[in-house]
């Protein structure tokens, strides 16, 4: 028995596309969904509330057009609306929280670990909560960094701006003596040489996306919802308002290949 219906795939704009490129490359056989919400894009300053209430409108777009599972490639919406789109959708929900608290807590040998993600993500404590559930203690300092969403937008990736606010973010916790340290923010994947090059010590970067494409095909097992072996996975990709320069800073730090992107304008 296989499954070829899309897993559906949301984030709050492009950044989810690192998930996307994670998924690609351990399931090549799965057909992608992916909705990302570039009218409304950013998230991370927004409430719970609103977060959760764009979040279940990009699901139901999803599981109308039959995906088999949702997996939510946004740590903003992973860290408020999980419960919410759990309990709402009869299909599986993956978030990107739990996969890389699991991934950190792996990682790391002295159980001081970073996180760094959007203000929201940083303000829900969920990687606290996820973390100290496996191992209470565990020594957690996060910071919220606003400022490298719009850089990395801006596709200032190897810039020398963006690793001297790199450096501000970080040092609190370099001086906290980390020795692993959480991407909490789909988009910071695309940021992973610049951070390595900041680190002066050997710390272990931990990417949502890749932990995230894992936890995926767990599931994808678990449930037999896999599709054929040697189905030639597709990838369509439609966005909620029209694509900018991000985008193509995505598709090219990524190597991702899609076609024409679909515009879904929201009611
Ligand atoms: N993709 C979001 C995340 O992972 C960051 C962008 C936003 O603020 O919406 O948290």
């Amino acid at each position: 028995m296989s499954d070829e219906r899309p897993i559906g795939v949301f984030d709050s704009g492009i950044g989810g596309l690192t998930v996307v490129k994670a998924l690609r490359d351990l399931l090549p056989n799965e057909n992608l969904s992916y909705l990302g919400d570039t009218a409304r894009v950013p998230y991370g300053p927004k409430s719970p509330e609103t977060v959760q209430r764009y979040a279940i409108e990009l699901a139901e777009m999803l599981t109308k057009e039959k995906a088999k599972a949702l997996v939510v490639a946004c740590n903003t919406v992973s860290s408020v609306a999980l419960p919410a789109l759990t309990e709402k959708f009869p299909v599986p929900v993956i978030g990107v929280i739990e996969p890389g608290a699991r991934a950190a807590l792996a990682a790391s040998r002295n159980r001081r670990i970073g996180v760094i993600g959007t203000r929201a993500t940083i303000r829900s404590g969920a990687y606290e909560k996820a973390l100290q559930a496996e191992d209470p203690n565990v020594h957690v300092i996060s910071r919220a960094c606003p400022l490298l969403v719009p850089l990395i937008e801006e596709g200032l990736l190897g810039d020398d701006v963006t690793e001297q606010i790199i450096r501000r973010y970080l040092e609190p916790l370099l001086e906290d003596e980390i020795d692993t340290l959480v991407l909490g923010c789909t988009h910071y994947p695309l940021l992973t040489g610049a951070i390595a090059s900041v680190l002066r010590r050997q710390i272990m970067i931990v990417d949502s996306a890749q932990n995230c494409a894992r936890a995926v095909e767990q599931m994808l097992d678990q449930e037999s919802l896999r599709a054929a072996p040697l189905n030639n996975g597709s990838l369509h990709v439609a966005l909620t308002d029209s694509a900018d320069n991000f985008l193509n800073v995505a598709r090219d730090a990524l190597q991702l290949q899609f076609g024409d992107i679909e515009i879904r304008v929201l009611s």
